[in-house]
């Protein structure tokens, strides 16, 4: 049986209140924060889970979402709900600085670096490339890890698999392009696996503190999604990731996603860079 459900961004009052549950629940449990600007948005990605799960509407949605057993329903809603829009090479201006200032001072040593909202992997890979090209591939073998999360699964499966659509990678450098990638089909290639060896992904809501790891990292990035929560989850994301970083460490952000209004003990040391001392 088809979904009851309308193509048009129409609510009723009923609906209207089971999506603002849904949205409470959204910004509550992973920090997504969709103003009514954007309910349109959140609503067709909320139309596409109850079409895959052939739920009639958003009350039917919702209250599987509250089910005992709803663990597989809260992962579609947040991957349906996530923006994972992202690219190889993304805003060279902190990546420039990761190559000559932050890259450069790395000893010798476990040096561990987390891509806190990896997306399919992009930023992941485009870090690991730029450290092997700088330092070279055998000394980074031996001295980098790199670690990317990010809270939607599917987007976890596929920087695992490491194959990207040319599209993502029209900012590649023609040398970084030349060594690090093979292609695998039409219009697609894949990272080699060097520099797929170098990255680890795991799924990981940015929200659930405190975070779950033993040891301390050198260099997070978080960048491009900390804009999608309010402000005062944005002060305890960044806090959590101060206390998961190393003493001297670095913090990466979007040059658009400041953290100057927000009270927090990282110093900002250039545009979307902060350190830990
Ligand atoms: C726009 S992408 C940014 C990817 C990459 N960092 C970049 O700059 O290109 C934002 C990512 O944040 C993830 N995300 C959103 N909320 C999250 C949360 N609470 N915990 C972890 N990841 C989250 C989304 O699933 C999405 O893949």
């Amino acid at each position: 049986m088809e979904p009851n459900i309308a193509e048009e961004f129409e609510f009723n009052e009923t609906e209207k209140v089971v999506f603002d549950q849904i949205r409470v629940w959204l910004n509550d449990r992973c920090g997504m924060y969709y103003p009514d600007k954007k309910q349109e948005l959140l609503f067709n990605r909320l139309l596409r889970v109850c079409k895959n799960y052939s739920f009639n509407d958003l009350s039917e949605l919702l209250a599987n979402l509250h089910a005992d057993d709803s663990v597989e329903i809260q992962l579609a809603v947040m991957s349906a709900a996530s923006t994972n829009h992202t690219y190889f090479f993304r805003e060279p201006q902190s990546l420039d600085y990761y190559r000559d200032v932050i890259l450069p001072s790395l000893e010798d040593g476990d040096n561990r670096i987390w891509s806190a909202a990896a997306s399919s992997g992009d930023e992941a890979y485009t870090i690991a490339m730029i450290t092997a090209e700088q330092r070279g591939m055998a000394w980074t073998k031996q001295n980098f890890t790199l670690l990317g999360t990010d809270i939607s699964a599917p987007v976890i499966v596929k920087a695992e698999k490491g194959i990207y659509k040319n599209a993502h990678l029209e900012h590649v450098p023609p040398h970084i392009f030349h060594n690090y990638f093979e292609k695998t089909g039409e219009n697609q290639h894949r990272v080699n696996a060097d520099i797929r060896r170098l990255c680890t992904f795991r799924r990981m809501n940015l929200k659930n503190y405190p975070y779950p790891f033993q040891g301390q990292f050198d260099i997070v990035f978080c960048r491009n999604v900390l804009y999608y929560f309010e402000e005062e989850t944005q002060a305890q994301i960044v806090e959590n990731l101060y206390n998961v970083t190393k003493s001297g460490g670095w913090l990466l952000t979007c040059v658009t996603g400041s953290l100057r209004y927000l009270k927090t003990s990282w110093i900002p040391v250039a545009n979307g860079i902060y350190r830990k001392y």
